[in-house]
């Protein structure tokens, strides 16, 4: 069985740094399929894997344009990102194709935000990560593991 690993994330600083060290594991064709409920902080870990990442542009919530593409940095890892946001994806990542995007997505590390249930076909295996979060707390908790 797969191993699963858990964290508790007191600050978003930690939620960051999470997601560097995640993607020191991550590699071109790599798709990482973020859950968690609003403000989990889905977008704060792929903040964090983009500076792993090295990848050039500022990661923010793609909710008005569904997909950002982020170059790879000089000095980075070579290895470009984009970031998906697939709440308004109605049920079928088919249409991640009919984005066009300039980034061949093997060539690149794919990140979705409301993924579960909708990208996992995409790809032969992706990293899952599950944020969760208390009410009125900065705490939260990540449940991560390779599925597939
Ligand atoms: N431990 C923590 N980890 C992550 N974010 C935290 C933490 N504590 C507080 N926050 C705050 O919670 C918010 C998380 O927002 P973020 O946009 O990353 O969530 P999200 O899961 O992407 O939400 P959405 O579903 O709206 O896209 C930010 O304002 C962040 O500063
Ligand atoms: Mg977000």
């Amino acid at each position: 069985m797969a191993e699963r690993f858990q964290r508790i994330l007191p600050t978003v600083a930690d939620t960051e740094a999470l997601g560097r060290e995640l993607a020191s594991e991550l590699a071109a064709g790599d798709l990482v399929v973020l859950d968690g409920p609003l403000g989990a902080g889905k977008t704060a870990l792929t903040r964090g894997i983009a500076d792993g990442l090295g990848v050039q542009g500022r990661v923010s919530s793609p909710t008005f344009i569904i997909a950002r593409q982020h170059r790879a940095g000089e000095g980075g890892r070579a290895v470009p990102l984009v970031h998906v946001d697939a709440y308004r994806l109605s049920g079928d990542l088919d249409e991640l194709d009919a984005l066009d995007l300039d980034t061949d997505l093997n060539q690149a590390v794919v990140v979705v935000e409301w993924g579960r249930g909708v990208v996992e076909h995409l790809a032969d295996r992706h990293l899952r990560v599950m944020l969760s979060r208390e009410p009125d707390s900065e705490v939260r908790t990540a449940i991560w593991e390779w599925v597939g």
